[in-house]
């Protein structure tokens, strides 16, 4: 160890991180100082030439897999300075591209639960299991706002509010990264797409976000400033330009905003090919040379899949002058940053993270590969999967409410009050997909697509879970496609109503897949696709008329127009992409045995055209309304039902006058009327009485899951920091102003939900 340490004292992790970083800077060439900067992606530079790549230094690949990271390791670790690779994937909702890990719920379907710590948990679980591969970094969590739900990428962020985003996403980078980026289990947080990616035009991914700067910091920067402060170790520029800079030329953005103000000291990477698109999409340069010049004055780091960047740079930096002084200067910068993190994350140190065995003859690797993929972490997919599923509806069909029901056999809650059913029609698209319920960013879609793989490991469908469910308590399900999501001459509706008739309640699944949902896979029209409406309406018919309950669930990767199922059904569930145990969580509150809890993180549109319907909209003062739609969203943020009801008494706050720097409690009371014990999802909100620009008709501050038995009134204390009621004004700067501010609690966002006290600030 210690000829080691003195011929690479860099090697001492005595020594703190910044002198390792100068120690190892001084002994780099300038090629290999270049090459720490390339990340070479295995799905498009595979066999030799990545292993050039990585004899040559490159400091990062993405997407690779199984005993290439070692081999590509090996080879890195054994060049002349034996730099570490940092292997990056895109663990979105688990470590989901290796067909075997532990598939969690979408961020989406995650942010329902609005439960950070549960996010932490599932962030802890995916580490485990990404750091089990040999891969030290996850492309996650996304914090961009989905503002526009056309947008392919609805389904990876956390909804379209960015308090909620910015608590959920540090509580996943806790996660991810612990309080130890070096330990063996943990790995490296990526805070991505940085900035206003979700509000591209008519929601197409990459276009122009004309938003002002103002917008920039007032909207979309708070949940990156949160993952600034849960200490997220890098960042990824968004591949939009924003009122016509690209992010990935944008100094302002990516030194003066993140850097400066926000204190990040990670290192950034770009999107796919940003550096490459300056010139061939975005024509704001003329050359690789010029593009590769703007991307590290611009403040990126590390540049993903645009490995010309390597000999356009060394060739800028062999020409003498100012210029290429300057450059270089940058150039160790970034290196500096990118090395920093390597030594944050453990890549130096014993015991290694750094796997260059071979996995047949690395018998750690086989004990730690148990963990992939294990009961233990399924366990906290079901709990995530059940605690994101969104009771939308629950009429009352016949003296009972829709759901939940019970088998003949099932014990469970008071007899009177479940809905007791012996044959369940379980029918449509999406009731036995695993595609669609997995969603995007799977081993079905990358890093190579493969629709047709077969999952290695049991996925409880939404049919599998009912069925399991049904017949341990008694109960037979009856199954039918119905329709396919796609091809119209495909079908069986009828086929589906026969079942109906026979049946005591009706389960319809509809949404979408990935064919219609996912990165590059924008939608011009958010209605259901194939004959689904048909299904629906056609269910809907015999269900009334036989006077047995229609449940929706909805299987999708974001909101859709469903105002047709909205029309027809008489229960609506909400499941999102919600993973591999999604039909058990469902069968799990469809029988009563948990309470549904999930609330929408995201508002749905009556139409598309309605769109966008995000909750905290500035006012204008002819209503909203179209002439051909009604007023407001279908669904609103914040909506759920449990199987209670809860009825808010008041709010008042510990005091009525305060000043920044300080923090109020709002007191909230409320009743739970219903006959189960229920979790209840407190929402604070504010309102800025007169303010000098036209601020939002409400904005999410606090919120607190409060769990209230049946029939009891309790009252929940949630601190409110006045400095949240500051905003960025018309001069760009932050500032909270003087006035009084509605401070409103209740269920969800929609105004008739709402209880206000007033705030005065001073
Ligand atoms: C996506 C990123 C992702 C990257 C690497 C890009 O297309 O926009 O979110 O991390 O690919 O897979």
């Amino acid at each position: 160890m210690t000829t080691r340490i003195n011929k690479r004292p860099w090697l001492d992790s005595a020594l703190p991180v910044a002198a390792r970083v100068r120690l190892l800077l001084s002994e780099m060439t300038i090629e290999e100082k270049i090459a720490q900067m390339v990340q070479i992606s295995y799905s498009l530079i595979a066999g030799q030439e990545a292993d050039e790549w990585a004899s040559k230094g490159a400091g990062s690949f993405l997407h690779t897999l199984g005993d290439d990271v070692r081999r590509l390791q090996r080879i890195a670790t054994e060049s002349r300075l034996g730099i570490p690779v940092i292997f990056g994937i895109d663990a979105i909702h688990g470590h989901a591209i290796h067909n075997g890990a532990t598939v969690f719920p979408s961020q989406l379907a995650l942010a329902a639960s609005w439960d950070p710590a549960l996010a932490e948990r599932v962030g802890t679980v995916t580490a485990r299991e990404v750091a089990a591969e040999g891969l030290h970094w996850t492309f996650s969590p996304v914090l961009c706002l989905a503002r526009d739900t056309r947008w392919g990428r609805v389904d990876e962020t956390f909804g379209e509010d960015g308090y909620l985003a910015g608590k959920m996403g540090a509580g996943i980078i806790k996660g991810y990264q612990g309080d130890d980026p070096a330990d063996k289990d943990r790995i490296v947080a990526c805070a991505k797409h940085y900035i206003a990616y979700g509000e591209s035009a008519g929601g197409r991914d990459s276009y122009d976000s004309s938003v002002t700067m103002r917008k920039v910091r007032d909207v979309f920067l708070p949940p990156f400033a949160e993952a600034v402060k849960a200490g997220c170790l890098t960042f990824m520029a968004g591949y939009e330009s924003i009122d016509g800079v690209p992010v990935s030329a944008n100094k302002t953005l990516l030194k003066d905003i993140l850097r400066d103000e926000l204190g990040f000291e990670g290192f950034t990477v770009t999107d796919w090919e940003n550096v490459r698109s300056l010139m061939t999409r975005q024509h704001v340069v003329a050359s690789m040379k010029e593009a590769s010049r703007v991307a590290i004055g611009s403040g990126n780091d590390m540049i993903m899949t645009t490995p010309e960047f390597y000999a356009e740079t060394l060739a800028l930096l062999s020409d003498t002058g100012d210029g290429a002084r300057e450059l270089a200067s940058l150039v160790d910068e970034s290196v500096s940053r990118i090395l920093s993190v390597k030594f944050r994350a453990g890549l130096f140190d014993e015991p290694s993270k750094v796997r260059t065995v071979p996995l047949a003859l690395d018998p750690e690797a086989a004990e730690r590969a148990k963990a992939i993929g294990c009961a233990e972490h399924g366990r906290v997919s079901l709990e995530s999967a059940r605690k994101s599923i969104t009771l939308l509806k629950n009429e009352t069909v016949d003296a009972l409410p829709a759901l939940p029901i019970r088998g003949p056999r099932g014990a469970r809650g008071r007899r009177d009050e479940c809905r007791q059913v012996s044959r369940i029609a379980v029918v449509g698209p999406v009731a036995d997909s695993v595609k669609a319920q997995f969603g995007d960013w799977t081993f079905f879609t990358h890093p190579v697509p493969n629709p047709g793989a077969k999952p290695a490991f049991r996925v409880t469908t939404m049919l599998d879970g009912l069925r399991a469910a049904a017949e341990t308590e008694g109960a037979t399900v009856l199954h039918d496609k119905g329709c396919n999501l796609v091809d119209p001459s495909v079908e069986s509706i009828a086929r589906a109503c026969r079942l109906a008739q026979k049946a005591d309640i009706a389960f319809v699944c509809v949404g979408d897949s990935i064919d219609h949902n996912g990165e590059c896979k924008d939608r011009a029209d958010l209605s259901l696709t194939g004959r689904q409406n048909d299904l629906v309406r056609a269910l809907g018919a015999v269900c009334a008329k036989r006077r047995i309950p229609l449940v929706a669930v909805l299987v999708n990767g974001k909101p859709l127009d469903f105002s047709v199922v909205a029309a027809h059904c008489d229960a609506i569930v909400e499941t999102f992409n919600s993973g591999t145990f999604g039909g058990e969580a469902l069968a799990d509150i469809a029988f009563g045995h948990c309470e549904p809890e999930g609330r929408l993180p995201i508002s749905f549109p009556r139409a598309t055209g309605q769109v966008p319907v995000h909750y905290d909209q500035l006012p204008g003062w002819h209503g909203g309304k179209y002439a051909d739609c009604a007023e407001g969203p279908l669904f609103a943020f914040g909506e759920g039902l449990s199987y209670s009801a809860f009825r808010y008494e008041s709010v008042a706050l510990s005091r009525d006058r305060a000043r920044a720097g300080e923090s109020v409690d709002v007191l909230v009371t409320l009743t739970n009327e219903g006959a189960r014990d229920a979790t209840e999802t407190v929402q604070v909100y504010a309102h800025d009485r007169v303010a000098s620009i036209v601020r939002p008709v409400l904005e999410l501050k606090a919120f607190a899951k409060v769990r209230v038995k049946a029939g009891e009134t309790v009252t929940a204390i949630i601190p409110l920091a006045v400095d949240s009621l500051s905003f960025v004004g018309a001069d760009g700067r932050r500032a909270l102003e003087a006035g009084e501010f509605d401070i409103r609690a209740g269920h969800d966002s929609r105004d008739a939900s709402l209880l206000t006290a007033v705030l005065t600030v001073v």
